[in-house]
């Protein structure tokens, strides 16, 4: 029979057994026994719900409210001796373990970009910020874009220059980024032409600071009026980008078959500043790369007037780059791929 005695009865019994339950004794029930045998569906709190039916019908809203509130009541002490034994597990396991969670962890080891490609992407971003536009072309090449084209015949005495890899007859491993510029022309024909054409090229070349395959980055603008004075800004303000504000340059006559006038640009040298020293051979100078206006007879080959328009071009080695700037007197640290040389850059 229900009641309100009944009803004061389990809050009694649920309060005493409750506080026996965290009294740590040895015959105290368990928490989770408790709440099975008070909450559970079964339990004593719904059985008091499911008896209302037999109480006269006027009493039925009082009595139910008075069983929604000690359920309340029960849950919630509930919850807060859970979330207290809980804690009180945790504290203890704390305490038997030899862990220390406050010791700093052990950092994983991070990769980053190789020198090589931090020079590259370096590179690429500033000629970005110069207007100037990615290009690539095909490292695997008919020789009539690596020399013909570049107005380099097949008896000319530069091909020695280059000492090819032949893939197949009249097929190679290009020697130089330069056959970007070709095939940029024949594809593009609305000028103005400012791209970059970073890449590998080959050649049969083994020593201290030649490897047989190495990155190159190659620059070519054309348009009417483009002369040697915009050449010598634009890598002005690059050599300065990568070297620094006090870094000087000069240009020397040379000679590429496919620029005129060519000239091998220098910087004065990182290492000393230009008074000489080991790496500059004395010579307070250091050679970065080649370059000059393009070669009328280039123009003709990839059909743009040369009597229009004019441009000029430059191709320089990465590696020789990341060399310089980081120091490094071996090319072939570079590729060796030794994480304990890498780590330092
Ligand atoms: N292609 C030349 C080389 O590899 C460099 C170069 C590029 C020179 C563009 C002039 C203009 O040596």
């Amino acid at each position: 029979m229900n009641s309100a005695n009944d009803l004061e009865e389990l809050k009694t019994r649920l309060l005493a057994d409750l506080n026996l339950a965290v009294s740590g004794a040895s015959e105290s029930p368990r928490l989770e026994d408790l709440k099975t045998k008070y909450l559970g569906k079964k339990g004593e709190i719904y059985g008091l719900m499911r008896g209302m039916g037999a109480l006269p019908a006027d009493q039925r809203p009082a009595f139910g409210q008075k069983v929604n509130e000690l359920r309340d009541l029960a849950e919630e002490r509930f919850a807060a001796l859970e979330a207290k034994a809980e804690e009180q597990a945790i504290n203890a396991k704390l305490a038997q373990s030899t862990l220390d969670p406050t010791l700093p962890g052990i950092r994983a080891p991070m990769g980053h970009l190789h020198p090589l490609s931090q020079v590259r992407e370096d590179t690429i971003n500033f000629f970005r910020g110069l207007g100037f536009e990615l290009a690539e072309a095909q490292e695997v090449d008919h020789e009539w874009y690596n020399f013909e084209a570049l107005n380099i015949p097949p008896d000319h005495p530069s091909r020695d220059m280059h000492d090819t890899f032949y893939v197949d007859e009249g097929i190679v491993l290009r020697t130089h980024t330069s056959n970007t510029q070709v095939h940029y022309l024949l594809d593009h024909k609305e000028p103005p032409i400012r791209i970059l054409a970073p890449g590998f090229v080959y050649r049969v070349d083994n020593d201290a600071t030649h490897s047989p395959m190495f990155q190159q980055v190659e620059c070519l603008v054309v348009d009417e009026n483009i002369s040697f004075s915009h050449l010598k800004g634009t890598l002005f303000l690059w050599a300065k980008h990568v070297f620094g504000p006090d870094v000087n340059m000069r240009f020397r006559p040379s000679y590429f078959p496919f620029t005129e006038p060519s000239a091998e640009m220098d910087i004065s040298c990182i290492f000393c500043g230009g008074k000489g020293c080991r790496v500059c051979k004395q010579s307070g100078w250091i050679e970065v790369g080649g370059c000059g206006s393009v070669d009328p007879a280039v123009f003709e080959k990839v059909g743009w007037d040369p009597e229009r328009y004019t441009g000029f071009a430059f191709g320089f080695g990465i590696d020789r780059i990341a060399m310089l700037k980081y120091g490094i007197p071996n090319i072939a640290h570079l590729t060796r791929g030794d994480t304990r040389f890498l780590r330092q850059f």
